[in-house]
């Protein structure tokens, strides 16, 4: 989408299409009562022919009363006024772009933006309009047969600001917001492609394709022998009984001096999650497709880095392998030593994630970070918690966990801070081994939190569960693209 703003009265400005809020009970803003006054009450008498309430996801579209300048009036209801916030701006975009892709509009004009939300950075509301409009028309068709419905046409889209102050930080958040927007299109892509297609492999190859649009993006693939001489015997387990070979990848964004410590993302993608020889049940197994989704969303955050281009510099280290049965399979009961030196014993096959993640969080110490984070569909226990609604954060750092809860709540991708220490680790002894890959189901998701904080000693480390927050179940099934947001919000507030 291209975007342009202005501080210009939206009355007189041409457009295909000026799209208006109107609040519940058919209140105005200070931009519909400037086009109310404009059409001389065309707006009060839609609100008075009841055509037009205000309420949440409504949306009309009409040609232009005489005295507005654009050649339509898309009015959309923006819910109570008191209750105005960045949740309901964005509804408010949702569902004016959904109805505007159901035509053959190429250009249109936002006003909302220029009443803006109370407490709201005309910045970050640039940011929350491109990547919710992107959300809006953003489709996945490319394996079906025939194309379902015809192809958005809308291009261009001028938001109004008050000032021309605004107007200049409102583009900043436009711009930044469309190159978020290409990450997460890029990770809800790979993630909806069914798991016989994107395989580690393929995830490898997306990588290299990033790295090759990019020029400060550069890409590293290690492969299963190479892993093997790292001594990576915990990731190697999971990988063992698929016929799809692992692969490390490792995409590193270079914005700054060497001397500068990265941020480490490290992503969870299990390209699919059957549980190995401690097979999952049938219904909904098919929706660990989405076991991707830390890696997935790992690339997708460096996808947008690079489209922004700060003076920083990021790596994304993203393990992926299948988690399969097979005569080669990891049995329960088999003792593994990971890359750190420390004995697993696995007794539970389904409790992959951390099995490959422990070695990548020690492979990515040889980048000295300044930070490191790791992204995982890690536990249904998660999912339980806290649904879809937040993405969990657990750190031992207050620091680092407030600034990633802060970056989701800046952009709209927003977590929710879970405990991690020892205690939950208690429950992971093992007669066997150094330790085991399964504790206490009592509190699992801080227990997987407890097993990778094994591995991370004297780093500045989080662990973000996406076990709920990743995708969607049920009739809108898919992937959400979060927390490519939050994540790229973190990084850019670091510079
Ligand atoms: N990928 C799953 C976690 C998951 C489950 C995410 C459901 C989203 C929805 C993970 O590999 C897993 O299987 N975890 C087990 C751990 C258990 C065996 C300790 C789980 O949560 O049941
Ligand atoms: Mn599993
Ligand atoms: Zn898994």
């Amino acid at each position: 989408m291209q975007y342009q703003t202005t501080s210009a009265n939206p009355v007189r400005r041409r457009s295909a299409c000026a799209i208006v809020g109107v609040f519940k009970d058919g209140k105005f803003g200070a931009a519909a009562a400037a086009f109310d006054d404009a059409s001389r009450g065309a707006l009060t008498r839609l609100v008075k022919d009841g055509e037009v309430t205000g309420a949440a996801g409504e949306a009309h579209l009409i040609p232009a009363p005489e005295g507005i300048a654009a050649a339509r009036v898309l009015v959309v209801g923006c819910g109570p006024r008191d209750r105005f916030d960045d949740k309901a701006y964005r509804a408010a975009v949702s569902a004016a772009v959904a109805r505007l892709s159901r035509t053959r509009l190429k250009d249109a004009m936002w006003t909302l933006s220029a009443d803006g939300v109370d407490g709201v950075d005309p910045y970050y509301l640039g940011r929350q309009s491109a990547e919710t409009a992107a959300a809006a028309v953003y489709r996945f068709d490319e394996q079906k047969g025939k194309t379902a419905g015809p192809k958005v046409r809308l291009e261009t889209i001028t938001a109004i600001a008050d000032t021309r102050a605004s107007a200049n930080r409102l583009l900043e958040g436009l711009r930044d917001g469309d190159g978020v927007a290409a990450g997460i299109r890029f990770t809800r892509d790979l993630a909806n492609r069914s798991p016989n297609v994107c395989h580690p492999t393929h995830m490898a190859q997306e990588a290299r394709r990033l790295a090759a649009r990019h020029k400060r993006l550069e890409v590293e693939i290690l492969s299963a022998a190479q892993m093997k001489k790292l001594g990576m015997g915990a990731l190697l387990s999971v990988a063992q009984g698929s016929e799809q070979p692992p692969r490390l990848i490792v995409l590193r964004y270079r914005g700054a001096a060497a001397s500068q410590a990265p941020v480490v993302l490290v992503g969870k993608a299990i390209t699919f999650d059957t549980g190995g020889i401690s097979l999952k049940p049938p219904p909904n197994m098919d929706e660990m497709k989405f076991d991707m989704g830390g890696g997935g969303a790992v690339l997708g955050t460096l996808a947008a880095i690079a489209e922004l281009g700060p003076k920083t510099n990021v790596i994304g280290v993203v393990p992926a392998c299948e988690n399969m049965p097979s005569g080669r399979a990891t049995r329960p009961g088999d003792i593994v030593t990971s890359m750190s030196g420390q004995t697993i014993e696995v007794l539970n096959t389904d409790a992959e994630g951390r099995m490959i993640l422990c070695d990548a969080l020690t492979y990515s110490r040889r980048f000295k970070p300044a930070a490191i984070v790791d992204v995982a569909t890690l536990t249904g226990a998660c999912v339980i918690a806290l649904g879809n609604q937040y993405t969990a954060v657990f750190s031992h750092s207050d620091d680092l966990a407030r600034s990633l809860l802060e970056a989701g709540d800046r952009v709209g991708d927003p977590a929710w801070r879970m405990p991690v220490n020892d205690e939950y680790g208690e429950s992971l002894k093992s007669n066997f081994a150094d330790f085991a890959n399964v504790g206490a189901r009592e509190g699992g998701s801080s227990v997987a939190a407890a097993f990778l904080s094994r591995f991370t000693e004297g780093l500045n480390w989080a662990h973000l569960d996406i076990a709920g927050s990743a995708w969607k179940g049920g009739r809108e099934k898919g992937s959400t693209g979060r927390p490519v947001s939050l994540l790229t919000e973190f990084v850019l507030s670091r510079c």
